[in-house]
């Protein structure tokens, strides 16, 4: 086990990512202070506009060869600086999705001159094609009243309705209020919900991943929970005191549930799925005996591209 894996430094990442090897970490997952002048006790959120893009381009240039080739990033940003940011980063990555996490409940005492604010933006991001990203693992299980109505023959065993469908790109899950079970001492502190379904869809299992703006820790301690190692910078002692508190609580302990399809589910999607190719290769033999000769290699040809639609 490499020393730096499973550590959560409290120092500037800027400074402590020298620690970090380059090419050794699956997913890059940041929450960097937004630039919108909130108090972290330290002034790391009080730059002004160019100072702040400044210091979003270093970071990132320090961040991104850490990356293996396969990997990717999330970014936590909100509208102020999102345009900005996402155009750095790709200038350096392929960004994926624009992800809108709608915190349901907004902020008290919002403005009366323009609409409040209830969403954070993130972006999504991949060094190169062959990204690692296991949709299956975060999919969202449909209710059995659902599963009932799609009970015609055409759905039976059909991929989606066994393992549930993909979370979309927008995101509602509500902020943590102060008398919530999950709530540290932390101003912007992020749903372990929403963190984990990042890892488990982006870090492969017993893989890593870095964040360099811990906060109160969600992402070491959603690693943790999903099997994926973490490591990480915090400048707060304050906060960092938290994340330890935190890495030793029993919610760190638990074991999240896989989302992987079951024995039983994943031999009956095999089951309709040998059923369904034999189906269409009875159906385009009767079509092709049907036609001149010279025709029939030419139906079969085109047959899979035309009606796979799964
Ligand atoms: C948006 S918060 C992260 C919240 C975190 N995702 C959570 O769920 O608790 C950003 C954090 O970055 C820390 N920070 C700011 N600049 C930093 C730097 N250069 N190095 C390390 N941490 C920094 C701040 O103290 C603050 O706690």
């Amino acid at each position: 086990m490499t020393s730096w894996r499973n550590q959560v430094y409290c120092e500037d990442a800027l400074t402590g990512l020298a620690r970090i090897p380059d090419g050794s970490i699956d997913l890059i997952l940041a929450d960097p202070p937004y630039g919108l002048g909130k108090d972290y006790g330290n002034d790391s959120d009080k730059l002004d506009a160019a100072a702040y893009l400044t210091w979003s381009t270093q970071w990132i240039d320090a961040v991104l060869p850490k990356l293996k080739a396969g990997g990717s990033l999330y970014i936590f940003l909100t509208w102020r600086y999102a345009p900005e940011i996402f155009v750095l980063l790709k200038q350096r990555m392929t960004m994926l999705n624009e992800i809108i996490w709608d915190r349901r409940v907004p902020s008290m005492g919002g403005s009366t001159r323009s609409f409040t604010s209830v969403h954070d933006t993130i972006g999504f991001f991949a060094l190169q094609k062959g990204y690692y990203f296991d949709l299956d693992a975060v999919r969202i299980p449909y209710d059995a009243v659902t599963k009932k109505a799609r009970s015609r023959s055409i759905f039976v065993g059909a991929k989606w309705l066994e393992l549930g469908y993909n979370p979309k790109d927008l995101w509602s899950v509500s902020r943590l209020h102060r008398e919530h079970a999950e709530r540290a001492d932390h101003p912007t502190q992020k749903p372990l919900e929403i963190v984990e379904r990042m890892i488990r869809a982006s870090c492969p299992p017993g893989g890593v991943v870095l964040d360099p703006f811990m906060g109160s820790g969600t992402t070491a301690v959603a690693a943790r929970r999903c099997g994926r190692d973490f490591v990480g910078f915090e400048l707060n002692p304050a906060y960092c005191a938290i994340i330890a508190h935190r890495l030793a609580a029993p919610e760190a302990q638990l074991t999240v549930q896989s989302n992987q399809p079951t024995e039983p589910v994943r031999a009956k999607i095999t089951d309709f799925k040998k059923a369904k190719k034999g189906k269409k290769a009875a159906v385009a033999a009767t079509a092709a005996a049907d036609l001149p000769p010279d025709s029939a290699q030419q139906a079969l040809a085109f047959d899979s591209p035309v009606f796979d639609n799964t």
